[in-house]
């Protein structure tokens, strides 16, 4: 009977954690047993922590206190677990152990209940953190999960990774603007419905706000709205509903110029919930294709200036991964 519990209980633990869509889907306990939904950090950057009164790492309470309090009035929060499965490190009960971390770090972030992280009596957060970070027990005291403002894991790290790394992962998630460009994708797949004119005039105005040589401004941008033109072209590129053409001169002195309002735009439509894809391969059908007259016509580009690029722009209708990068093509000169 016991062992029958103990397989309905796992069961029921599993299917929790498999359901669950994001950490807002799960409830903890806090230091004084009350239930807390964690939809209360919704929106927040989770740094997410088991934690031990006596282990060697324990002493990490002193650099994550100075986090909380550096990122914490831009929605940063730590919420810190005890657990004693790990060499028996965190005896006593919750008051002690709290008690004992307001003594000796002064620690001013939420600290719940103690769980269970591995094993049959893992707590259903614990089971869909470690299946988010890619699977495998926690190893030791001090295993973090960062989370973001979306309530998705990004990373975790292990008890020796160093809080300095850590907190250049906080900062990109917590700055808006840094969390903005972290979370741009090319999006390659569309709603159904086209953009409302006000935002493509945001777009277009952090466009032009983009520096230019000697603010010569030598751009043209054309932005299509009219659905019959965008119905002859979008197939041609990526069926967005929108686009906007991007022109530059033709002998090329400004490309770089006509660039950056390029990712000035994208960055803004990001930031207004829409997705975009800059892209340069429809460019020859664009130019040539006869499909595409009344869209060539529109554009009524200026004497000498050629069609750079185009973005197509949307309401994203897939949210692909990250692209890897790669952080060796940057040298530091000390
Ligand atoms: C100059 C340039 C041209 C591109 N042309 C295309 C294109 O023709 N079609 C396309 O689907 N993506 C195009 N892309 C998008 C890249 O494939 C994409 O930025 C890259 O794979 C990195 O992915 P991410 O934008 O999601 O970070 C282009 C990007 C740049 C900067």
């Amino acid at each position: 009977m016991k062992k029958l519990i103990t397989v309905w209980l796992i069961a029921t633990a599993c299917v929790l954690s498999v359901s669950a869509q994001s950490i807002y889907d799960f409830s903890v306990k806090d230091n004084l047993g009350r239930e807390v939904s964690l939809s209360d950090y919704r929106g927040k950057v989770l740094l997410i922590v088991n934690t031990a009164t006596r282990c060697g790492f324990t002493p990490q309470y002193k650099d994550l206190e100075p986090l909380y309090q550096k990122y914490h009035s831009q929605g940063f929060e730590i919420l810190d677990f005890p657990c004693n499965q790990f060499g028996q490190q965190a005896p006593g009960s919750i008051q002690e152990i709290h008690q004992f971390c307001t003594v000796n770090f002064d620690i001013h972030f939420p600290q719940f209940d103690k769980i269970d992280v591995n094993g049959e009596n893992a707590h259903p957060l614990y089971i869909w953190l470690k299946e988010q970070a890619g699977g495998g027990d926690i190893k030791w005291n001090f295993t973090k999960f960062l989370i973001g403002r979306d309530g998705k894991v990004i990373k975790r790290y292990e008890s020796r990774d160093q809080v300095a790394t850590i907190e250049a992962d906080i900062m990109m998630e917590v700055n808006p603007v840094l969390s903005n460009i972290m979370a741009r994708r090319s999006v390659r797949k569309y709603l159904d419905k086209p953009v409302e004119h006000e935002k493509l005039e945001t777009v277009a105005l952090a466009g032009i706000n983009a520096p230019s040589a000697m603010n010569r401004q030598n751009w043209a941008v054309r932005i299509i709205e009219d659905q019959k033109i965008m119905a002859d072209v979008k197939g041609m590129c990526r069926n967005a509903p929108n686009l906007i053409c991007v022109c530059a001169p033709a002998d090329g002195r400004f490309d770089l110029d006509a660039g950056l309002m390029g990712e000035n735009m994208m960055l803004a439509a990001q930031s207004l919930g829409l997705g975009t894809c800059i892209q340069t391969g429809p460019i020859r059908s664009l130019a040539t294709d006869g499909k595409a007259k009344a869209f060539r016509d529109s554009l009524d580009i200026p004497e000498g200036y050629k069609l750079l690029y185009v973005i197509a722009i949307g309401y994203p209708d897939e949210q692909p991964d990250a692209k890897p990068r790669d952080t060796s093509k940057v040298r530091y000169i000390k």
